[in-house]
């Protein structure tokens, strides 16, 4: 298993739109596994494809507080949402220490097939209903952030811009060779 590199707001990559998957092979379970231990490794509750730079259609998450329940999406669908909405503050490994509140449906019915592509259905509610909603809005190019006001959206991508130009210095001083 290997560890992937995570895509960080505003890369203009995490805009792209995911393709559903069509061959459920050694590569997709592969892929897989690299991303669930990239997820746990970051540590984060989720992680889409889109986010590591593969643009299909496969999410993996983690709600659990012992973080012994992955859970693979792969092509989802949302079959059904509640009316009901509910304000969560949401954080997303592409945009590192930001945290706001998004407003997302309570209750979801979802519609997936798992690594294997066997199908299965799952309704959620809480922090799992986000967390699918918030996964499949990375695969259609969407970040967190775009439901933010643009003020905030545009503080938050001069702090990332900030941020990213500062990790370049780190890793060309690391590059210096010692005298
Ligand atoms: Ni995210």
């Amino acid at each position: 298993m290997s560890l992937l590199n995570i895509l960080r707001y505003p890369d203009p990559r995490l805009h792209k739109i995911a393709k559903p998957v069509a061959v459920f092979d050694a590569r997709l379970k592969q892929l897989v596994a690299d991303m669930a231990e990239t997820m746990y490794e970051a540590p984060g509750v989720g992680l889409a494809a889109s986010q590591v730079d593969v643009h299909e259609q496969i999410i993996v998450i983690d709600t659990s507080d012992t973080r012994s329940d992955l859970r693979v999406f792969v092509n989802p669908e949302i079959l059904w949402a509640s009316a009901e909405k509910q304000m969560y503050d949401e954080g997303c490994l592409s945009v590192p220490g930001i945290y706001d509140g998004v407003e997302r449906h309570a209750r979801i019915k979802a519609r997936a097939l798992d690594a294997d592509g066997r199908p299965f259905e799952i309704d959620a509610e809480g922090l799992l209903a986000v967390c699918i909603q918030h996964e499949m809005d990375h695969l259609k190019g969407k970040v967190f952030v775009e439901y933010l006001s643009p003020l905030k959206r545009n503080r938050i991508k001069a702090k990332m811009l900030k941020e990213e130009r500062e990790l370049k210095k780190d890793r060309q001083r690391e590059m210096q060779p010692a005298r």
